[in-house]
């Protein structure tokens, strides 16, 4: 039978950033957010907060060995494996540093990309600003962030989805970001030239488990005191049996920095 898990028990992020890159929503909407950024053969790309180097291999092939590819993460681990899975490609360069303050000069890149970095920033403002002054004119910035505030999980008791979304939307720093994005960029000096807003859904239990921790979730919701432990479990069981259904939104939003 289902169990609430461990709540102390935290999933290694590699593993995690390489299964939800896996799923099919994962692979459609990287294919997507990469063709919107129009990348072209000679170009420089930064990718801010790029993790164990998830895109850069793809991106790397979209610019050629005449461009070049930056890949910035604050996380020592995320830039070892980064480096390790970008041996081949001597036009990637791995840089430790901060989406804060880049260690890049003014006007040096083509495009930038943030793929689900800004949830967990401190301060998007700064992040935006930072960005607009390293991207020339002309060149462009896509940003890729989810809503966590439109997470819905289908169930007969609705309370208890409901409490259980609140809960997952309230622990990320920047829950509501995605809808914001076209909004900030405005805001850093960027001219919005595109955005989407698509529909995520997990029909089954086994891949919603490891993209949204419902079992790990459940049980701090429940040491938190934001869900009856009884009543959380018996959910857990219904969403295990099926027919399982969830949901939340993910928006781009392509943005220039003009002529
Ligand atoms: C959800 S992961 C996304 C990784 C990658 N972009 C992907 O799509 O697989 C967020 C990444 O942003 C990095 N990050 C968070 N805050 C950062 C900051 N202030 N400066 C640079 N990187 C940061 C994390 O270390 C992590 O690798």
């Amino acid at each position: 039978m289902i169990q609430l898990a461990d709540a102390d028990r935290t999933p290694d992020p590699i593993q995690y950033l390489a299964a939800a890159a896996a799923t099919s929503a994962g692979v459609e909407y990287k294919r997507q957010f990469l063709d919107a950024l129009d990348v072209q053969p000679g170009q420089v790309v930064l990718d801010i907060g790029c993790g164990p180097g998830t895109d850069l291999a793809s991106v790397a092939v979209a610019v050629t060995d005449q461009g070049s590819v930056v890949g910035i993460d604050n996380d020592p681990d995320m830039l070892v494996e980064a480096r390790r899975r970008m041996a081949d490609f001597s036009w990637v360069e791995l840089l430790a540093g901060d989406a804060h303050a880049l260690p890049l000069g003014d006007a040096c890149v083509d495009r930038a990309r943030l793929d689900r970095v800004l949830q967990h920033i401190e301060d998007p403002r700064r992040v935006l600003a930072d960005l607009r002054r390293v991207i020339r004119p002309g060149g462009m910035l896509g940003m890729a962030e989810p809503d966590w505030y439109t997470l819905a999980i289908d169930d007969t008791d609705v309370a208890t989805s409901r409490a259980f979304t609140q809960f997952v939307a309230d622990k990320v720093r920047n829950g509501a970001v995605g809808r914001q994005l076209a909004r900030r960029a405005t805001e850093a000096g960027f001219v919005v030239c595109g955005m989407s807003a698509a529909a995520m859904v997990f029909r089954d239990f086994v891949t919603a488990e490891q993209i949204l921790g419902l079992r790990r979730n459940a049980a701090r919701a429940v040491s938190a005191g934001e869900l009856d432990g009884e009543r959380a479990q018996r959910w857990l069981e219904r969403l295990d049996r099926g027919p399982f259904l969830s949901t939340f939104t993910f928006f781009t939003v392509i943005a220039q920095v003009a002529s």
